[in-house]
């Protein structure tokens, strides 16, 4: 015995399929972008290596420039850093150039009255050479560190993370 299909059964199915379709290809992106990220393999966060060979590094802070590929959603581009490098010992640190206050970028040195300090010309913000913000300047915190190594004779940058001198 055939079953008939009413025209609002066959209208309601086919809302039905079309509606789900649609919102498929609305959840599944987004559900992606959401994961992704848990999924991606850690390795990307392995040392970066720079021009700097470790025997030009010395007690005189110095701007190492670095190039890192950038991963956004599905976008990959070529980004451009640096570090603040430099030798106590033998110990070799790299701070971030980014301010602790409003993000600008600190130079070494810069301001005349400060010379053996970090400034950044945005407020005048001061650190010391060991990243320690300089009370009664606007910076609330010491700038962060870069891990470091060495490949070969050259410096490797790696991950940033709080600033363990001060
Ligand atoms: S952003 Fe550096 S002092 Fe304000």
């Amino acid at each position: 015995m055939s079953q008939k299909v009413t025209r609002r059964q066959f209208l309601n199915y086919s809302l039905m399929g079309v509606g789900s379709f649609m919102a498929a290809g609305m959840i599944l992106p987004m559900g992606r972008m959401a994961l992704d990220p848990l999924f991606q393999d850690d390795s990307e966060g392995s040392m970066i290596t720079t021009s700097v060979t470790i025997d030009e590094i010395t007690e005189e802070p110095m701007q190492v420039d670095f190039t890192f590929e950038q991963e956004d959603a599905w976008y990959t581009s070529e980004v451009t850093d640096f570090a603040w490098v430099y030798k106590e010992g033998d110990e070799i640190i790299a701070f971030s150039p980014v301010c602790k206050h409003l993000g600008c970028t600190v130079t070494w040195a810069a301001d005349d009255n400060n010379p053996e300090r970090f400034f950044c010309p945005c407020h005048n913000g001061l650190y010391e050479k060991n990243g320690e913000n300089v009370p009664g300047t606007p910076p609330t915190g010491p700038l962060d560190q870069f891990e470091v190594g060495e490949s070969d004779g050259f410096l490797t940058i790696g991950q940033v993370f709080p600033n363990e001198l001060v």
